[in-house]
């Protein structure tokens, strides 16, 4: 992919990895446009760096994907590569019945059918650029889950396999598909986890692991891996069930913490007791 002279969408760009993504792409000589749904911090974003285009929008509603195609297209005619990052990660006790069937899958709805919906809607439009690319974040846990994230977990490995899939299918087109896979990375989306639940990885900063993603951009490096990330797939490889097993180890603490209990109704109460 070349590094210079792109317009570059973005989504989830005030914060973490892709403030990161849009500076440093900004620096390489290209038109850069984040999208996230606080006005305010997209609002501070362009308080400092005026050259970054800012989109209020949000990955999870299908209406806002629309209008920001179309907001994008005419303002972007230019519009040749996507980078779907925008997401969420949360500690989930599954016994906890405040979870309920909405909230239970927010990380779904953003990190997974986020990307989906924009490769839906921008992909045509991408299509007709001689040089195209997607570039969709993952991470990886795509190889081994984190028990204390486990929705986040699916999502990201459902990531995994539709980023592989994508690019097979488009791999008659002039769109590129790459696939980022950070590693623990040090941004606002730890802030959920204490040092204990993250006991035994080393977070990266995050200006190295977009240096690093960004190598691979230029290097054609479709599946692009930094550091733990790496050594995540090769132990999911080699020894699956003792790295699971390494990344289950906050579980116990979790599951110590007290939470709602689940109810259940009275008539399934009663045939419990039958
Ligand atoms: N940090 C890590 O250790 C790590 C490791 C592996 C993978 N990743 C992945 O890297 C990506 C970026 O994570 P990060 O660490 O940079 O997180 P972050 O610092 O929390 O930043 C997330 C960004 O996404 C935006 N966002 C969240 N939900 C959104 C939505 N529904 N629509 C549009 N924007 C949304 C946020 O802005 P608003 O809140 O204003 O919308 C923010 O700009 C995520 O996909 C994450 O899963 C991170």
């Amino acid at each position: 992919m070349k590094l210079s002279e792109n317009t570059i969408l973005i989504t989830g760009g005030s914060n973490g990895i892709g403030f990161e993504l849009a500076k440093q792409l900004l620096t390489l000589g290209n038109t850069v446009i984040i999208t996230g749904r606080n006005l305010s911090k997209l609002d501070e974003v362009k308080t400092k760096y005026p050259e970054i285009q800012i989109f209020q929008s949000d990955a999870a509603k299908p209406d806002d994907i629309k209008s920001l195609y179309d907001d994008v297209t005419r303002e972007f005619p230019g519009l040749n590569v996507l980078i779907n990052n925008a997401g969420i990660m949360r500690k989930m006790n599954l016994h906890d019945s405040s979870l309920d069937l909405e909230n239970i899958n927010q990380e779904i709805v953003i990190n997974l059918s986020g990307p989906v919906r924009m490769v839906n809607q921008f992909l045509p439009y991408l299509k007709t650029k001689k040089h195209a690319a997607i570039v969709n974040i993952s991470s990886g846990l795509a190889f081994v889950p984190f028990a204390i994230s486990p929705v986040y977990s699916a999502t990201k490995a459902g990531i995994h396999f539709y980023t592989q899939a994508l690019r097979i299918q488009l791999k008659n087109t002039n769109v590129e598909v790459f696939e980022l896979m950070p590693p623990l990375t040090n941004t606002k989306l730890q802030n959920a986890f204490s040092m204990e639940d993250l006991r035994g990885a080393t977070p990266m900063e995050v200006d190295k692991m977009v240096k690093f993603a960004i190598r691979g951009f230029s290097t054609d490096t479709l599946e692009i891996r930094p550091g733990q990330s790496n050594l995540l797939r090769i132990m999911s490889r080699l020894a699956p069930h003792f790295i699971l097993k390494q990344m289950s180890r906050p579980v116990d603490s979790l599951l110590e913490q007290p939470v709602n209990p689940v109810v259940l109704p009275a008539w399934a109460e009663s045939s419990n007791r039958t």
